[in-house]
């Protein structure tokens, strides 16, 4: 096989449904929540550091460009089932996501209905389109920014702990961050199986993911993202330095890749077997 592409390999496409499987049975078994339910609503934090609110609006627009995300993606990948039918459950998670950040915007008397519905209409107005187009690019990319996403919230998380606290704010940050968790160990896992097929294509893919890294939306598409990204910088939640520690050299690890093959040149680690 000369191409990483599951697009005409049954092997693949039977490893891809398999993990799908075990991913899916997993969650439903494990790690359904409920918005309505499973937040302790009566317990927000009115005295809670109002830079945190901002942090939480910024990341519920990024998570607002779902449509983008769903229908731009199942295209590239609609030749693999294993792929698809994790899009899609992908995006029933990922719906969940903006869904209780907003609800938390609001019963915390944080943002009002009609800053919302401003908020939500300035984010409509402007598309995301795929940051790579091809099936392997998008995957190495979707594995980096869910990692990178897990970071965000997980260390938001934190910085909440260490602010006074906020129960209903934490316990929604812990079970987004173990979502984006999830997401992330299943895309890693289909990565693996390419990597393990073809591994400089793979890894061809990965460079400029990694070299390039952005988190979507937040720079290009959000109104006032440069306020908006110092604020995540200032709490210490995503920097260069978070980068560069807990996402690339975690993927030179994760993925026992060199740095070598990161810049495109140097020995090569020869295939898994
Ligand atoms: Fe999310
Ligand atoms: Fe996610």
């Amino acid at each position: 096989m000369t191409s990483a592409d599951a697009l005409v390999c049954p092997e693949l496409e039977g490893a891809l449904w398999r993990l799908y499987r075990d991913f899916f049975d997993t969650a439903e078994r494990k790690r359904r929540w409920r918005v309505r339910d499973d937040i302790p609503w009566d317990k927000c934090n009115p005295n809670l550091d109002p830079a945190i609110a901002d942090v939480v609006e910024t990341f519920c627009c990024v998570e607002l460009y779902l449509p983008d995300y769903v229908s731009k993606v199942l295209p590239v990948v609609r030749h693999s089932r294993g792929r698809t039918w994790f899009y899609a459950n992908w995006g029933y998670e990922e719906s969940k996501h903006s869904l209780v950040l907003s609800d938390w915007l609001l019963r915390s008397g944080s943002r009002t209905e009609e800053y919302m519905f401003d908020m939500e209409k300035k984010v409509f107005a402007r598309e995301w389109n795929l940051p790579h187009e091809c099936p392997l690019g998008m995957l190495a990319y979707a594995m980096v920014q869910e990692h990178a996403t897990f970071l965000n919230y997980r260390n938001l998380r934190q910085r909440v702990q260490a602010k006074g606290g906020d129960p209903a704010l934490e316990k929604i940050l812990q079970f987004v961050s173990v979502d984006e968790a999830a997401h992330y160990g299943l895309f890693k896992s289909f990565f693996e199986l390419f990597l393990n097929l073809d591994r400089d294509q793979s890894l061809q893919a990965l460079r400029p993911v990694l070299n390039l890294f952005q988190m979507p939306a937040i720079h290009d598409l959000l109104d006032e993202s440069k306020r908006r990204i110092a604020q995540v910088r200032e709490l210490e939640i995503f920097n260069e330095e978070i980068f560069i520690r807990d996402v690339y050299n975690h993927f030179l690890n994760a993925l026992d890749v060199t740095r070598a093959e990161m810049r495109g040149r140097g020995p090569k680690k020869s295939l898994a077997t």
